[in-house]
């Protein structure tokens, strides 16, 4: 099964596409992940992204396309995967439709994480990450159970991001608005869009999810 997970900064795609992952084998396609590690490693594309994305902006489409296109054709996608950050303006989602059909793939649900704004950047400004595993937490909703130690690989070392922080956020909540809001009638337009309450406690957010998965 081939899903996306929509929503605006914040609404928690990462965290229920991780919990989707470990539980279903899907493989999450985080496109801020992938920018993080190109930035990280210093490549071209690192290069480029670097200073839009520590603006909130939005990288360009060309070169999110291909990495997409590039990335779905990898052996590990055909299990399926979750569409994490992608598509992101009308273009990326033209450009995804076209390469699902030239591959013989099919979207199956997108589903729209639907969250109260003034609550993003509570979750926005009090995320961390496992630097080793990339395992996601959260200041006051998701601590780990062993202060200062990673759940999952034991590690003790965290990294915050760059454009977490409520300046970025205004930047990057226009972008959403302006953008990637538009995606929402154009997924529904082709009976796909489903809607999940983003305002749960996590545990229930998946619970909705897997009924969705369930039903398609
Ligand atoms: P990206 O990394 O995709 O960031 P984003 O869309 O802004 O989404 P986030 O990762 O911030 O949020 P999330 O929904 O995954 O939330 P999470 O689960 O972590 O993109 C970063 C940048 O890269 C972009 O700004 C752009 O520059 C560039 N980019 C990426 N893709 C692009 C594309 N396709 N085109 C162009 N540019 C692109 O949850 C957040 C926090 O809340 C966590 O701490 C979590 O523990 C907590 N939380 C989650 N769920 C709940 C809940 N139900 N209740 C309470 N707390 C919760």
């Amino acid at each position: 099964m081939n899903i996306i997970l929509l929503g605006p900064p914040g609404a928690g795609k990462g965290t229920q596409a991780q919990r989707l992952q470990t539980d279903l084998g899907m493989i999450q396609l985080s496109t801020g992940d992938m920018l993080r590690a190109a930035v990280k490693s210093g490549s071209a594309l690192g290069q480029q992204a670097k200073g839009i994305m520590e603006a909130g902006k939005l990288v360009p489409d060309e070169l999110m396309v291909s990495l997409i296109e590039d990335r779905i054709a990898q052996p590990d996608c055909a299990k399926g995967f979750i569409l994490d950050g992608f598509p992101r303006t009308e273009a990326q989602a033209v450009a995804l439709d076209k390469m699902l059909a030239k591959t013989g793939k099919k979207l199956d649900e997108v589903i729209e994480m639907e969250v109260d704004e003034k609550a993003l950047t509570e979750r926005i400004v009090g995320r961390f990450t496992c630097a080793k595993c990339g395992t996601g937490y959260h200041d006051k909703f998701k601590r780990p159970k062993v202060d200062g130690v990673c759940d999952v690989c034991g590690s003790k070392e965290f990294t915050r991001r760059k454009d977490d922080n409520a300046e970025t956020m205004k930047t990057r909540m226009a972008a959403y608005r302006a953008q990637t809001e538009p995606l929402l009638p154009y997924y529904r337009a082709k009976g796909v869009l489903k809607k999940v309450d983003g305002m749960a406690a996590m545990d229930e957010v998946y619970r909705q999810i897997r009924a969705v998965l369930a039903r398609a």
